[in-house]
């Protein structure tokens, strides 16, 4: 039933279009770890137009990668992202593994983004949890108001609740990602669209409100977040190395701007040149 809701209601999205391929797909998957689908989908298209393949995006200097990933935020993923794409190109001959331990062995691919690109780019059946699914099988299957902390029988539950017909479970995956991100939403669901209403543990227990702890809503102004994006907005516009005043200028408080520069260079996002300026790694 729901992969008959998500036939009918699913959004368009660029990656889940016939014939992406599953290169395409865990770029886009790599960049939905954080952001949201419309920051997303510009610079995946640009991204995919300019390294179509592991084997090209291998080959890009780290700066340059650092510049493509834009402000899509969390930019450690952007160099994670081009060291999987070594790793493919060396040890599987530049195809993207179809089998989750060999995708869970690439950097930056955790136990979510494996099963993701195994189901959504190889088509292979595969149980995908996310917050949106954690949240559905919360109220679907507990009777539970919101998601509980993620645990290994997440993926045995909606492996449980996936239909027997192979292509419909590959779908499902996917359909239940969507029941969560449209429908079953954090807050107050829309259940007068929820094709799975009827059968949902948490609307036959009537609805019972939320018993653990406040969702933390994730601040940004004033992070060092925030402050470290500053700095690589600075490095990214730069056509040469910058020197600390230019630095200064993009937050005035030294004592934070000096902590977030430092792990800016810890994480191997920016370089100290000898003459003391900074730039984008080579
Ligand atoms: N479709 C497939 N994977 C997705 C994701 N991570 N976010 C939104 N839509 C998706």
């Amino acid at each position: 039933m729901i992969v008959d809701w998500y036939a009918g209601a699913a959004r368009d999205l660029p990656w889940r279009r016939p014939g992406t391929d599953p290169w395409a797909v865990l770029v886009s998957e790599v960049m939905l770890q954080q952001t949201p689908v419309r920051r997303v989908e510009p610079v995946w298209r640009d991204w995919l137009a300019r390294w179509p393949t592991p084997r090209a995006l291998a080959a890009a200097s780290p700066a340059e990668v650092i510049r493509a990933w834009g402000k899509l935020g969390y930019p450690r993923r952007a160099l994670r992202l081009r060291e999987a794409a070594a790793v493919i190109t060396e040890h599987h001959g530049g195809d993207v593994p179809r089998d989750v331990a060999g995708l869970e062995a690439l950097p930056g691919i955790g136990t979510y983004t494996a099963r993701a690109v195994a189901c959504f780019g190889h088509g292979l059946r595969q149980p995908v949890v996310d917050t949106n699914v954690r949240r559905v099988l919360a109220r679907l299957v507990h009777g539970r108001a919101e998601a509980l902390p993620a645990r290994a029988a997440d993926l045995v539950d909606v492996a449980e609740l996936a239909p027997d017909d192979h292509d419909r479970a590959v779908r499902f995956s996917v359909a239940v990602m969507e029941l969560g991100a449209l429908v079953c939403v954090a807050g107050t669901p829309r259940c007068g669209v929820c094709p799975v209403r009827d059968r949902c543990a948490w609307r036959l227990a009537g609805s019972p409100p939320h018993d653990g702890p406040a969702r933390r809503v994730q601040r940004f102004a004033g992070t060092d977040r925030q402050v470290r994006g500053r700095l690589l907005d600075v490095l990214r516009a730069a056509p040469e190395p910058v020197d600390a005043s230019s630095l200064a200028a993009a937050w005035t408080d030294a004592v934070q701007r000096s902590r977030c520069l430092d792990s800016l260079l810890v994480d191997g996002l920016v370089v100290q040149i000898e003459d003391g300026r900074f730039a984008l790694p080579d």
